[in-house]
């Protein structure tokens, strides 16, 4: 069977292959594994909670309507962290073809606990996930429809974090030259350096970059895991590293840092506003690809 869907999962299995195969979590519509040929892409803590009690720690939790907390801005300054879609039960709509294997998820007010929905001033919305697997590739687009009678501000953002072997022989590269926010030192500057390496915490959001700059997660100089980017302006590129990690209670295993980064991308460094009846599209691809550097 190339799609199976139990009561909390949906599986998909590429019909050439076993072992590449992709699950995903109905809450939170959170993909959770994704191997190709059986070689694991994403990382997922071993704590992480998977009976909906909270977002998950790992795979590709989808954040939606704000990114990080936002206590100035009025109509969301009430919603958790990262807002409300990471920890909400979809709905599986199906498979909606073959080739590729594709299927969706739906999140409307409806799924949404009241006590979360109310704090994002009872604003209408239909959130549709689409995830579909090739032999190659792992592709999620989500479609954000305002079905409302006004307008309304969001955030969206792929909270990917992908499996390396070790964090200080991994590099991020193609951000030269672009606009970056570090959430840690409440600064913005124009990044100089050729690749992001990692020694420490790193949170930052590259903004505005151009769609035609893949991201490419580097091992020892060998391209792991490259992102491409659709209609999605920003890209934070986060690892909590040792005190971080130590207070995210479910994080685990504590060392688990070295193994993961989190490329997300999304629309953060500012609000996108929908009008009545308008739908926002958007989508991130990852796969195998050779070393390209895109110079500035
Ligand atoms: C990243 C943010 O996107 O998510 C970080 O840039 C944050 O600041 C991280 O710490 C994890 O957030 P959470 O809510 O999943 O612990």
């Amino acid at each position: 069977m190339t799609v199976e869907e139990t009561e909390t999962h949906v599986i998909l299995t590429h019909p050439k292959n076993p072992q590449t195969q992709v699950s995903i979590l109905k809450h939170g519509a959170t993909v959770l594994s994704w191997t190709i040929k059986g070689k694991e892409q994403l990382w997922l803590s071993t704590g992480a909670k998977l009976d909906g009690s909270k977002a998950v720690r790992g795979g590709i939790p989808l954040v939606f309507p704000v990114f990080g907390k936002k206590p100035d801005v009025e109509a969301v300054k009430d919603l958790p962290q990262h807002g409300f879609a990471r920890d909400s039960p979809w709905e599986f709509l199906g498979q909606t073809k073959e080739e590729p294997l594709t299927v969706q998820f739906g999140l409307g007010p409806e799924n949404v606990r009241e006590e979360l929905l109310s704090k994002w001033s009872g604003n209408d919305f239909t959130l549709i996930l689409t995830v579909e697997l090739t032999e190659e590739s792992l592709k999620t687009s989500i479609e954000i429809e305002n079905t409302d009678s006004h307008p309304w501000d969001f955030n969206w953002l792929f909270h990917t974090y992908l499996q390396i072997d070790d964090i200080e022989d991994t590099l991020v590269s193609n951000l030269p030259g672009e606009l970056c926010y570090d959430q840690l030192l409440k600064i913005s500057y124009e990044e100089k350096h050729p690749v992001v390496d990692f020694h420490g915490e790193v949170d930052r959001i590259y903004q505005k970059v151009s769609d035609s700059k893949n991201i490419q997660v580097v091992a020892l100089g060998k391209p792991l895991h490259t992102l491409k980017r659709d209609n999605l302006q920003d890209v934070v590129v986060w690892n909590p590293w040792i005190e971080k990690s130590k207070g995210m209670g479910d994080f685990l295993p504590k060392d688990g840092f070295k193994n993961m980064v989190c490329i997300e991308p999304g629309h953060v460094s500012d609000f996108k506003t929908l009008q009545p009846g308008e739908i926002w599209r958007a989508s991130q691809l990852l796969f195998q690809d050779e070393l390209k550097y895109q110079a500035v």
